[in-house]
């Protein structure tokens, strides 16, 4: 079984209660594999506005999942439905979320000083052998314990988007993590049916840090103009067998995104011209195109 987190008095506990806070894409994916993998989920987020928008995407993908899994057996497929959804509740309240949390995974805004207020409040209020986790792509994660009493029971859990397919989770073992902790996030990976790869607390990590100056390369491309989005696009698919090409692949993930990582790797190490900043994409993103998120990107989209 698990090698599991410890609690104060030295027992081991199994990790069954996992809170998630901040319901959007990725904290969607993350709530609805988590429930799937039979864990006790509670998904905290500001507004009911966002809670109820959340529960949407797990529904969503939930039925696109269980069709695939139970293409013929129509109550198996309900009860896996149901049996996921009975695992997730709702909750506006972090410090009410994280009560009885054995495992938090925090997935708001890629804002330093949002996340210090955050796990500054839940540090206080989550059980002491509670770990916390961080979904970010590019904040370092020892940063963001500094403000916690736990910076050993802190590490990252680096989920991909759709979090239901992909099969990765990068488990980062920052400065003060313990071996314990970076242990349990490793196995709690491999409880959700993922392939944990470990990694250092570096920029990035291991796939933005090489997939993101890949995907500004290729919009640099676009800019000197020596080939067009779409056959740069067609020529990594069926020249290098990418699932998409650049640019739908930045679309998907969101053009707001990636200007904010590289802005952000751009402004610690300005002498690197991978990180250098692209007109393109910032136009782009002050004519407020996204990508796929709100209609339109390189590329535009329909629904
Ligand atoms: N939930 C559930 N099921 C989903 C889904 C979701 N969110 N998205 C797609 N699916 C299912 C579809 O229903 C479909 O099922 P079917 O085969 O039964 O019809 C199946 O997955 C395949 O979907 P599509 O036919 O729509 O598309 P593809 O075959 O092209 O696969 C993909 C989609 C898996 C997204 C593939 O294109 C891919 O792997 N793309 C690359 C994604 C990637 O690189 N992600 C990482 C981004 S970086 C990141 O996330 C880090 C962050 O920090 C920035």
């Amino acid at each position: 079984t698990a090698k599991y987190c410890t609690t104060n008095d030295g027992k081991e506990k199994n990790i069954s209660n996992v809170t998630v806070i901040g319901g959007g894409l990725m904290g969607a994916g993350i709530v609805q594999v988590a429930a799937q993998n039979d864990f006790d989920v509670v998904i905290v987020d500001k507004e009911d506005e966002y809670l109820q928008k959340c529960m949407v995407m797990v529904r969503k993908s939930i039925d696109r999942i269980t069709k695939k899994k139970f293409p013929d057996e129509p109550k198996l497929a309900s009860k896996f439905v149901n049996d996921t959804l009975n695992r997730i509740k709702t909750e506006k309240e972090p410090s009410v979320g994280v009560a009885n949390a054995d495992l938090v995974i925090e997935a708001i805004t890629e804002n330093l000083d949002a996340k210090w207020k955050l796990f500054e409040v839940i540090d206080k209020a989550a059980p002491k052998h509670c770990i916390f986790t961080s979904n970010t792509s590019s904040l370092p994660i020892f940063e963001i314990s500094k403000v916690t009493s736990r910076p050993d029971k802190f590490g990252g859990l680096h989920f991909f988007n759709p979090v239901p397919l992909m099969k990765l989770v990068e488990v980062v073992k920052a400065e003060n993590t313990s071996q314990e902790t970076f242990d349990t996030l490793f196995q709690f990976s491999k409880d959700l049916g993922k392939i944990p790869v470990a990694c250092k607390d570096t920029p990035g990590f291991i796939v933005n840090r090489l997939l993101v100056p890949y995907m500004m390369e290729a919009i640099r491309f676009v800019e000197r103009g020596h080939a067009n989005a779409r056959d740069i696009d067609t020529a990594m698919k069926l020249g290098a067998g990418y699932p998409m090409g650049p640019f739908e692949l930045a679309d998907y993930v969101g053009l707001d995104t990636i200007k904010f990582i590289v802005d952000g790797w751009h402004k610690n190490n300005p002498d690197n011209p991978l990180f250098n900043p692209s007109e393109m994409l910032n136009r782009c993103v002050e004519m407020g195109k996204f990508g796929k998120k709100n209609g339109e990107g390189f590329y535009k989209y329909t629904n």
